[in-house]
């Protein structure tokens, strides 16, 4: 058996300022805080103990991605895996609340990346307040270290290639159903992207939108339907300038047939995994400037 992640569980970001970022995920994302602990609080929109971890520190980055197993291998056998594919790793037990177990490495980049088979799930369901996205749907993120990052979340995590912007731009990965999981941009550094939540449809994207704005966080980017994934995607900042992407209408990837469900905006069929050049399918270009991200 092959070491097969299947989801993004949650993004744990180290904060400067832990009481505004615990402000925006659960007054204006709607997330549930299930449990604060050592300072680090943990919060959740549906099943999972968290699927947001706000942890203080003096620096602003990701302190680490939880990416869910499929439990054919025991924790153990993937770490022999990966010790056999040359990856450093430790087992961590009893560190944090949620996940009992789990095994902690750096990915070629060096983003810190957790990976486990089973999280505590107290089912705290949704708020119905603030935005409430349905689920975390994918991160994005720069790489310095770019090819070798792709061919381990590739060759060593299981996930599968969908589309490219660009041959050396970035690179669309999924683990599941959806178009991308994991889209990873060529840098000569390692940071976030954005981060991006998945919404139930286009009326609920332009009520998050009139709900931005009541706060007077504006919109940075979009709304346009984006080339690959095809999601239609509104970008704005969190209280800490992490870009957040609110999509919805992502593409729904066959990985038996190799591509992707058909939709009536797609221009071929079938819709396979392509090389595109531009962002936005619609014209209404838009354009984030990687140094200010
Ligand atoms: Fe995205």
């Amino acid at each position: 058996m092959s070491v097969n992640v299947f989801r993004l569980a949650y993004v744990d970001f180290f904060s400067k300022d832990p009481a505004h970022m615990v402000e925006y995920y659960s007054e204006i994302m709607g997330y549930r805080i299930t449990e604060e602990q050592n300072g680090i609080t943990y919060l959740s929109n549906g099943y999972d103990h968290h699927n947001i971890v706000i942890t203080p520190s003096d620096k602003q980055a990701i302190r680490s991605y939880g990416y869910q197993l499929d439990g054919g291998l025991s924790l153990d056998e993937v770490q022999e895996k990966l010790i056999a594919t040359g990856i450093e790793s430790r087992i961590q037990e009893d560190v944090k609340p949620g996940v009992s177990r789990f095994i902690e490495l750096n990915d070629p980049s060096g983003n810190t990346i957790e990976l486990f088979t089973e999280i505590n799930q107290p089912a705290v369901g949704f708020s119905g307040l603030g935005i409430n996205p349905l689920k975390l749907g994918h991160v994005a993120f720069l790489a310095n270290n770019y090819e070798e990052t792709i061919t381990f979340y590739h060759d060593v995590l299981g996930f599968t290639f969908t589309d490219k912007i660009g041959e050396n731009f970035a690179n669309f990965l999924t683990c599941n159903t959806d178009h991308h999981v994991i889209n990873i941009i060529a840098a000569n550094d390692t940071r976030l992207h954005h981060i991006a939540f998945q919404v139930k449809d286009a009326s609920h994207q332009y009520a998050a939108s009139d709900l931005l704005a009541k706060h007077e966080i504006p919109i940075i980017w979009g709304p346009s339907r984006h080339t690959a994934g095809s999601n239609i995607a509104t970008y704005h900042r969190d209280p800490e300038d992490n870009v957040v992407e609110l999509y919805t209408d992502m593409d729904v990837f066959v990985p038996e047939l190799g591509i992707f469900e058909p939709r009536p905006w797609h221009t071929e069929m079938p819709y396979k995994p392509k090389v595109w050049e531009g962002l936005s399918v619609w014209g209404t270009e838009f354009q984030l400037d990687l140094a200010k991200i």
